[in-house]
């Protein structure tokens, strides 16, 4: 375990215990965790998933079913919670997070509540259901890139959720059709603000991807990566307050286009993130199903290359998908990012190459145990 412990110390969260209580199918578990690497093993249903989306909730946001908190509740039971003590550059924090009186996901940090767009860590996620992310409508790709965002700037949560909510706002009173236009401009010049806001976090990240991505080798295909979306090209013609200006005037001007079709016509939420492979010119959704996960780990691997403390990874039967090299370059960079990985797979055989540095934990029908470790 001596190397196990020597990874702990570079500053990157660790989750050192997690408990859960009525979370799925879990009624009660516990699991203390000190290496770098966890894996997680065990058949179809066991609970891979469901402890991943745990994690996943150490962080703000919906987790990485983007589920509704009461629909993580053990079937049978009241109210679920996860709690977890992390190792952080700032010490020992204990995260504990559950399904609130008023149905809503409570967050406690160190014993006093947060709201829960307001984790007190950072996590990144790579499931099977984002296999179609590259196939599917923009939104999937945009949550993706603002969770990488969220990675390297915990302060974009607040800003999206700041966003949607006075898009909401201005939706419903449209709709209600007695909107008062001193209100409707107020809430209009809020959106703006807070979604070029939003816009200019994202631009920020995808220009320091390009960097990091170009500076990458090994086995992942380079990935191209660009925003697209009518806020984005504004943004490349103009500094932020000239981009305010044109989505005030465009929200303004769309009012009853937007009133009659239940939908905000204009801003960041229409973003689309672009990739491709950079050798080929191929975009991603023309690339094979492995080359699709090769190039987002690679996105996922660049993004916590930047982040000044590297994110807790959740890789959600991702292992499996690669071939020998890659698989074995994921170990390797994550080795050397020095942040905690979280890797589920049915087949143990998948991670020979992390003996000796990895817990390995059966999970079997909602029931961890910790497995003898692997002799390197
Ligand atoms: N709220 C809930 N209450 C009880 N059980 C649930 C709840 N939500 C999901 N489950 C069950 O939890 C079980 C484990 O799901 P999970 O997705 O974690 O499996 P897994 O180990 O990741 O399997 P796979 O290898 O197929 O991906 C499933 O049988 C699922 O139906
Ligand atoms: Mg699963």
């Amino acid at each position: 375990m001596a190397e196990a412990a020597l990874h702990t110390s570079g500053g990157a969260p660790v989750v050192r215990r997690l408990a859960l209580s009525d979370f799925r199918n879990y009624r009660e578990a516990r699991l203390e965790a000190d290496a770098r690497f966890v894996v997680l093993t065990g058949p179809n249903g066991a609970g891979k998933t469901n402890l991943l989306e745990a994690l996943s909730l150490l962080a703000p946001g919906r987790g990485l079913r983007r589920a509704r908190p009461r629909e993580l509740t053990r079937l049978g039971a009241e109210r679920w919670t996860v709690t977890a003590r992390l190792d952080t550059a700032f010490g020992a924090v204990d995260i504990g997070t559950g399904l609130g009186e008023d149905d809503r996901r409570a967050v406690h940090v160190d014993g006093a509540p947060r709201r829960g767009r307001e984790g007190a860590v950072a996590a990144v996620w790579l499931t099977p259901r984002m296999d179609r992310l590259f196939l599917d409508g923009a939104g999937a790709r945009r949550r993706f890139l603002d969770r990488l965002v969220l990675a390297v700037d915990p302060a974009h949560a607040g800003r999206v959720q700041a966003y949607e909510t006075a898009m909401r706002q201005r939706l419903a009173l449209l709709r209600a059709g007695t909107a008062d236009g001193d209100w409707l401009a107020a809430l209009e010049r809020s959106m703006a603000e807070r979604g070029i806001a939003v816009a200019a976090s994202r631009r920020d990240l995808v220009e320091r991807l390009r960097t990091a991505l170009a500076s990458a080798d090994g086995p992942f295909p380079k990935a191209q990566v660009a925003l697209a979306g009518e806020v984005d090209a504004w943004l490349e013609e103009e500094p932020a307050l000239g981009a305010e200006d044109r989505l005030v005037a465009a929200l303004a001007a769309g009012r009853s286009r937007d009133a009659e079709s239940g939908r905000t016509g204009a801003g960041p939420h229409r973003s689309d993130l672009a990739v491709a492979d950079a050798e080929r010119g191929m975009p991603a959704a023309d690339c094979s199903t492995g080359e699709q996960k090769a190039l987002l780990i690679a996105l996922v691997l660049a993004s916590a290359r930047l982040a000044a403390l590297p994110p807790l990874l959740l890789l959600d039967d991702v292992a499996a998908y690669l071939d020998e090299d890659r698989r074995l370059a994921l170990f390797d960079e994550i080795g050397r990012l020095g942040c905690q990985a979280w890797l589920t797979g049915a087949d143990p055989a998948t991670f020979a190459p992390l003996a000796g540095r990895a817990l390995n934990v059966g999970i079997e029908n909602a029931v961890l145990t910790p497995l003898p470790p692997e002799r390197p």
